[in-house]
C-alpha cells in the first residue's frame, strides 16, 4: 500500500494536467485590504510561537488587540482559606467506575477555592500595547483620515497609512521568524517635530475564561509593576505582575527619547526628533535582553520565511475554476494557511483562539490536537508540527502515567485542557472525556507513512506504547456479552450526554480500535512482540452500536433520531479517520441533527464525510456553510457557542481539502465538484 501510494503521488506531480501552479500570484491575490479597525479581530504578523495583532494604524493604537506568546503565562495568588493553600490540597471527586470508587480531577464542592484557582491559573497574559501617541490624548481614530491597510500574505507584512492632521503616515509591521520580536519601520514628516512618537503600555491579567476581543484589564495598575533602563537607542521594560516577570528590549534608529510612566500608568514614549523616518524593534523575552536585530534585517527574515513557507509543502490552486464558490473556499484556504502558522505553529498544541485572544484562560485542549494540527503533515509542513509533536507527548508522559496509575490503570492517560507544565484543568466533562487518547497513533501513523523510518519509530514508540496500555487497561470486559465495553462513566465527543450511562460511543469504540491496530503494527514493524492483552481487547471490542440502521452517539442511546433535542453537538459518529465499515455505509441520518447548534470542525468533519460517499459537491456545501464562516482577513467566526477566532475550524478546513485534493487509500486523487479547474501539487492519499 505505501508503495503505491508513493508511486501514485509521483504519478500526480508528474502529469502535465497538474502544471507548476504560480503560488505566489494566488496567495497575493488574496491579501486582506481593510480601510478601518475591526472591533472584533486584528490583523496579525507572527510565528507560531508570537503574535502581533494590530488595528488599521498597524500598531494597537485604538485597539488593545493581543500580544501572545507561548511563554507569557501568569498564576494569580493561591487562596488562603485552611486547607485549601496549594493545588496539593485539592482532592477532587471520587465516582463509582465498574464497581470501584475511581478519583476524577473534578471541582470538589468542599475546596471550591482551590478547585476554582486550578480551573482559572495559569492564565496566558498579554504582553503589552505599542501603539501610535500623537502629543494630544483625545485623538481617536475618526481623527484620521485616508486610512488604508494591506497584509502582504507573500512576506508576512502589514503596510498602514493614513493622515493625521493632513499629515502622512505609512507604517510596515513585522514580526521576526526567530524570536518574538516586533519589527516597526515609520515614515512621516510629523516623527522629525516630535509630535509622532510610540507609547508601549502593560496590561495586568483578567480572570476571565474568555477574554475576547480584548486580553488585560488596563485601569488595575497598582496590581503590577514595570520599571524603565535606558541607554542611547535603547531600552529595556521589565513588567512584574506578581511572580511572573519579563522584559521588552527596545531598539531604534536615530535621535529618540524614551519617557514614563506617566501618571500612575505604565505607559511609556518613545519620542523620536530629527528624522522623517523610525525603526523600531520591540523584543519580548522570559529574559532580561539587550541587543536585537535591526528592522530591516527582520523584514528581510520575514519575507523569506514567508516565501518559503508558501513555495514548498502541498498547495492547491481552484483560482481556474471561475465560480463563486470555489474562489470564496480558495480565500479560506489561503488565510486559513497564514493564520494558522501566525498562530497555531508552536511549542505547545494551540489554544482554540491561537494567539489572537483567550478562551478557556489561554489553556490548550489535548483532545483538539489533531484539528489544529494534523493539517500541517498533511499538507507537507512536518517542521512545524514537529516543533510541539511528539514533544508534548514527551513531556507529558510523566504525569499522565501518574494520572492513570492513580486511577487504578497502566500506561497513560492523556489529560484534556492543559497549560505547558502538562496539568490538566478540574471539570467533569475534561476530566471524562476519552477521545484524546488514541490522537498520537493518528499522528504517529501519518508521520511513519511519509516518513517510513526507524527514527519514526522510535521517537513515538514510548509514547504509544503507554497510551496503548491505558486504553487496554480502560477497556473493561463485559463477562455478559464477552466484548470490552467502553465507559461508564465517560463524555463522548459530544459532551452532550449523562456521563453516568453512556457507553460504547460509536467514534470512540471506531477509534480505540483503530488505536490498537496501530499500536500492534508499530511493534511488528520494530521487531517487538505485540502484548497478547492489546491483541485480546482489540479484537474482542464492543461492536459499533447501530440503532434503525444507523450509527448513534453511543449504544443503546435513549430517544437517538427521534428526539431533535438529543442531537444538536458534534456528530462524531461521521467522522472518518479510517474507511467505514463495511455495509454499514458511514451515514448517521444527519437530517434530524439541529445544525444551528452546528460549529467549527463540524463542517469538514461532515465535509470529508461525504467526500468519502462520493459527494463533492455536498462536500463543498459544508465547507461553505452559513454556520461556517470566515471573516475579511479570515478568522474563523466562532457563532453563538464559541469566541471568534474559533482556530479548529481552520486546521480542520485544510484536512478536509488535502483529503479532497490527494484522495484516500483505495481512491486516490482529487474530488471537486464536476466543472472544477483545479491544480494540486503534493498530497499525499489520507488513511
Ligand atoms: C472602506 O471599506 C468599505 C468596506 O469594504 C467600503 O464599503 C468603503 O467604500 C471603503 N471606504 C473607502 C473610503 O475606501
Ligand atoms: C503556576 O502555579 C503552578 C502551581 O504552583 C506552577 O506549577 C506553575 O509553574 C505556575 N505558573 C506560572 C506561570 O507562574
Ligand atoms: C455519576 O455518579 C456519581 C457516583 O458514582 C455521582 O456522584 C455523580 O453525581 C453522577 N453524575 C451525574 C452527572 O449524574
Ligand atoms: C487634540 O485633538 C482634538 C481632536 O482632534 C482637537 O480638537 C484638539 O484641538 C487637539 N488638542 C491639541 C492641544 O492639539
Ligand atoms: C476598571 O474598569 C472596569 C471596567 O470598565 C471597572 O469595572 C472596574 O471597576 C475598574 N477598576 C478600577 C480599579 O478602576
Ligand atoms: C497626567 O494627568 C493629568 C491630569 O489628568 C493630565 O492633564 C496630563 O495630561 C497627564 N499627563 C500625561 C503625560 O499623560
Ligand atoms: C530577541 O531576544 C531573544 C532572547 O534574548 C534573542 O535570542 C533574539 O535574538 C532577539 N531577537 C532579535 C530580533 O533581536
Ligand atoms: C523533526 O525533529 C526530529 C528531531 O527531533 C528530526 O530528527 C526530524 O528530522 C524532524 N523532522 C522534520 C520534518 O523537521
Ligand atoms: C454488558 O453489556 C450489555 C450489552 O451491551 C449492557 O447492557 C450491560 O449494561 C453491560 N453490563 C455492565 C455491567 O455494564
Ligand atoms: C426506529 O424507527 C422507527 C420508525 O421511525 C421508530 O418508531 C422507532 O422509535 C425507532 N427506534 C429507535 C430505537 O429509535
Ligand atoms: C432520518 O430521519 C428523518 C427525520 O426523523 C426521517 O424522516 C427519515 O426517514 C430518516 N431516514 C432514515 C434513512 O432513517
Ligand atoms: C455556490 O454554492 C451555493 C450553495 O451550495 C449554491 O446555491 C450555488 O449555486 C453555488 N454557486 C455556483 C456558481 O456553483
Amino acid at each position: 500500500m505505501r508503495v503505491w501510494a508513493s508511486i501514485l503521488t509521483v504519478a500526480i506531480c508528474l502529469t502535465p494536467a497538474y502544471s507548476k501552479i504560480n503560488r505566489k500570484e494566488v496567495v497575493q491575490s488574496f491579501n486582506p485590504v481593510r480601510n478601518a479597525s475591526s472591533n472584533s479581530t486584528p490583523v496579525q504578523v507572527g510565528n507560531g510561537n508570537f503574535a502581533f495583532g494590530v488595528d488599521i494604524t498597524g500598531l494597537q493604537t485604538f485597539m488593545p488587540f493581543g500580544t501572545l506568546s507561548s511563554w507569557g503565562w501568569h498564576n494569580f495568588s493561591l487562596p488562603i482559606a485552611p486547607g485549601q493553600t496549594s493545588p496539593a490540597d485539592f482532592t477532587g471527586l471520587d465516582w463509582w467506575t465498574h464497581g470501584r470508587l475511581v478519583n476524577y480531577d473534578q471541582s470538589n464542592p468542599a475546596e471550591p477555592l482551590i478547585s476554582n484557582w486550578m480551573v482559572q491559573n495559569p492564565q496566558r497574559i498579554n504582553l503589552g500595547r505599542i501603539g501610535f501617541w500623537f502629543g494630544n490624548e483625545t485623538v481617536t481614530e475618526t481623527d484620521l483620515s485616508d486610512k488604508s491597510q494591506t497584509l502582504d500574505l507573500y512576506s508576512g507584512t502589514i503596510v498602514s497609512q493614513f493622515k493625521v492632521s493632513g499629515s502622512q503616515v505609512i507604517v510596515k509591521t513585522y514580526v521576526d521568524p526567530g524570536s518574538d520580536s516586533v519589527a516597526i519601520q515609520i515614515e512621516s514628516d510629523l516623527l522629525k517635530g516630535g509630535q509622532l512618537g510610540v507609547f508601549f503600555d502593560y496590561p495586568y491579567s483578567d480572570v476571565n475564561k474568555f477574554d475576547a476581543p480584548f486580553v488585560g484589564v488596563w485601569n488595575a495598575t497598582s496590581q503590577h509593576s514595570t520599571s524603565l533602563q535606558k541607554s542611547p537607542k535603547q531600552a529595556q521594560i521589565t513588567h512584574n505582575i506578581d511572580k511572573t516577570t519579563y522584559y521588552t528590549a527596545i531598539q531604534w534608529s536615530g535621535y529618540a527619547l524614551i519617557n514614563g510612566p506617566s501618571n500612575s500608568t505604565h505607559r511609556y514614549v518613545l519620542q523620536p526628533r530629527g528624522d522623517s523616518s523610525l525603526d523600531l524593534t520591540v523584543n519580548f523575552s522570559r529574559k532580561s535582553n539587550q541587543a536585537g536585530d535591526d528592522a530591516s534585517l527582520i523584514a528581510k527574515s520575514s519575507a523569506d520565511w514567508w516565501q518559503d513557507y508558501w513555495e514548498t509543502g502541498a498547495f492547491i490552486d481552484l483560482t481556474r475554476s471561475n465560480n463563486e464558490n470555489a474562489t470564496e473556499l480558495q480565500r479560506r484556504i489561503i488565510l486559513s494557511q497564514y493564520l494558522l502558522a501566525v498562530n497555531e505553529a508552536g511549542q505547545d498544541p494551540p489554544q482554540e483562539s491561537g494567539l489572537v485572544n483567550n478562551g478557556w484562560y489561554g489553556k490548550f485542549h489535548l483532545e483538539m490536537v489533531v484539528w489544529h494540527l494534523m493539517h500541517w503533515g498533511r499538507w507537507g509542513k512536518w517542521a512545524l508540527l514537529n516543533r510541539s509533536m511528539p514533544g508534548v507527548y514527551e513531556r507529558f508522559l510523566p504525569t499522565s502515567i501518574q494520572r492513570a496509575q492513580y486511577q487504578g490503570y497502566t500506561g497513560a492517560r492523556w489529560g484534556k485542557m492543559s497549560d505547558p507544565s502538562g496539568r490538566s484543568a478540574p471539570g467533569e466533562i475534561n476530566s471524562l472525556l476519552i477521545w484524546q487518547q488514541p490522537h498520537p497513533f493518528y499522528l504517529a501513523e501519518n508521520e511513519y507513512r511519509t516518513f517510513p523510518t526507524q527514527n519514526t519509530l522510535q521517537r513515538w514508540d514510548e509514547i504509544l506504547t503507554q497510551s496503548a496500555e491505558f486504553m487496554v487497561s480502560f477497556a473493561w470486559y463485559n463477562t455478559s456479552t464477552g466484548f470490552y465495553d467502553l465507559g461508564p462513566p465517560m463524555y463522548p465527543v459530544s459532551e452532550n450526554t449523562p456521563p453516568n450511562a453512556t457507553f460504547n460511543p460509536t467514534f470512540e469504540l471506531a477509534y480505540w480500535r483503530f488505536g490498537l491496530t496501530i499500536a500492534a503494527q508499530w511493534k511488528t514493524r520494530q521487531h517487538l512482540p505485540i502484548p497478547p492483552s492489546w491483541l485480546h481487547v482489540a479484537q474482542n471490542l464492543a461492536p459499533l452500536p447501530i440503532i434503525n440502521d444507523t450509527y448513534p452517539i453511543y449504544q443503546d442511546m435513549p430517544n437517538m433520531w427521534t428526539d431533535a433535542t438529543t442531537v444538536y453537538d458534534h456528530p462524531a459518529m461521521t467522522r472518518h479517520l479510517r474507511p467505514p465499515t463495511p455495509n454499514r455505509g458511514s451515514q448517521s441520518n444527519t437530517s434530524l441533527w439541529d445544525f444551528a447548534h452546528l460549529f467549527g470542525w463540524d463542517f469538514p468533519m461532515l465535509a470529508m464525510n461525504a467526500a468519502r460517499l462520493g459527494r463533492p459537491g455536498k462536500a463543498v456545501e459544508y465547507l461553505l456553510h452559513a454556520g461556517f464562516a470566515f471573516d475579511d482577513v479570515g478568522m474563523p467566526i466562532g457563532g453563538p457557542r464559541v469566541a471568534t477566532p474559533y482556530f479548529p475550524a481552520s486546521g480542520s478546513l485544510l484536512l478536509a481539502v488535502a483529503m479532497m485534493a490527494g484522495g484516500w487509500d483505495g481512491s486516490e486523487g482529487a474530488r471537486f465538484p464536476v466543472g472544477w479547474k483545479v491544480d494540486v501539487e503534493g498530497f499525499e492519499p489520507a488513511l
